[in-house]
């Protein structure tokens, strides 16, 4: 019988430790260990972060193994983000991956995370086809990106500004909110009027965003409402969180839709954070409603992130024949791998 295809990711790029493992394309286990140390901080602390990482490692990638029922020896490769992200937090996954991959004489892969969270939407089935065009909407990015292959990925719009993620949390937490408040929103917003304010939107030409303008307008708005009604947060707050993501959702579809009916493609989906808000999903479900678009949202647990989505691109990067030396580093940022 032909040996399976047995791949352990891992993703430490941010605040979330996570260990995921594959078989010949299928994700046997997807553990996360979530930092909540960051709440206080209204952000995540770049140094508590990495520290937090070097605690979570061993015991989440130990779960994993056990979970999966899968010996290290029975593994065929390590894959791990390599970019972007926070240097200390990635240096913690990408040294250990790189020392587990050494210490078994197994190959090893390194993933760049923005591609692995479109890749996501290959980690369960229906799995959209080619060509497809990907919103990525997480805390650090907004990219519009073309795919007419795994690997050939074209970014044809980005943020010049705040990111769709940032937007979130950075109303959130104007309104008093602690970090990450993307959730947050999306949970005060189901009770909430989206119609009840309105906020700016931008005039970007072209298809990239800007979300700092929707920034100022909600904090002078805020601002000007508090004064005449210290309690107007908190006497609004559904009505405002339900206003305000209307509005973010409105700019990120609009672009999207003009994209897609430019680029003449079918296919679409929604990939990231902010991916796993409610009324985004149920938007984008309206769109196929309409019958013009197919639309693919990956499962909550492939949305924020998580190692799930490593071990996808790391499955296809390996199919590919492609494995990595081990003098390779981590980088902040860094662009999309072509192959
Ligand atoms: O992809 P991700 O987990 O990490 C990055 O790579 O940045 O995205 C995190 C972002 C945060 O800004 C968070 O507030 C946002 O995703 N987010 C949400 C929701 N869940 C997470 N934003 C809106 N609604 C949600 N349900
Ligand atoms: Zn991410």
């Amino acid at each position: 019988m032909k040996k399976p295809i047995l791949i352990l990711a891992i993703e430490s790029s941010c605040d979330d430790t996570s260990a995921a493992i594959i078989r010949d394309g299928e994700i046997l286990v997807n553990l996360t260990a979530t930092q909540n140390i960051h709440e206080h901080y209204g952000g995540v602390v770049p140094e508590m972060a990495s520290r937090a990482h070097l605690q979570n490692i061993v015991p989440v990638v130990t779960a994993a193994l056990q979970k999966a029922g899968v010996k290290k020896t029975e593994l065929t490769a390590i894959a791990c983000t390599q970019a972007p992200g926070l240097l200390g937090s990635l240096i913690v996954g990408f040294n250990f991956a790189k020392g587990l991959a050494q210490g078994l004489n197994i190959p090893f892969l390194a993933i760049h995370h923005m591609q692995a969270h479109i890749l996501a939407h290959w980690a369960t089935a229906p799995q959209p086809q080619f060509p497809f065009l990907c919103l990525t909407v997480s805390g650090g990015h907004t990219q519009l990106v073309l795919l007419k292959d795994f690997f050939e990925m074209e970014i044809i719009g980005t943020t010049i500004d705040d990111a769709a993620g940032e937007a979130f949390d950075k109303a959130a937490k104007m309104l008093g909110l602690p970090y990450p408040g993307g959730p947050l929103i999306d949970k005060y917003a189901q009770l909430g009027n989206p119609n009840k304010f309105e906020f700016s939107k931008p005039e970007i030409q072209g298809f990239n965003y800007s979300f700092s303008g929707l920034k100022t307008s909600i904090l002078y708005f805020l601002q000007k409402q508090v004064q005449a009604n210290p309690n107007f947060i908190h006497e609004n707050l559904n009505d405002l969180c339900a206003s305000i993501q209307h509005t973010i959702i409105t700019i990120l579809l609009q672009k999207f839709i003009k994209a897609a009916k430019q680029y003449k493609v079918k296919n679409i989906g929604i990939a990231g954070g902010v991916s796993a808000n409610g009324a985004l999903r149920k938007r984008m479900l309206a769109l196929e409603e309409q019958g013009q678009f197919k639309v693919f949202i990956p499962e909550f647990q492939y949305c924020t992130d998580n190692a799930g989505m490593i071990a996808v691109a790391a499955y296809q990067k390996f199919l590919k024949g492609k494995i990595d030396p081990l003098d390779l580093a981590p980088q902040a940022k860094m662009s999309f791998m072509q192959f």
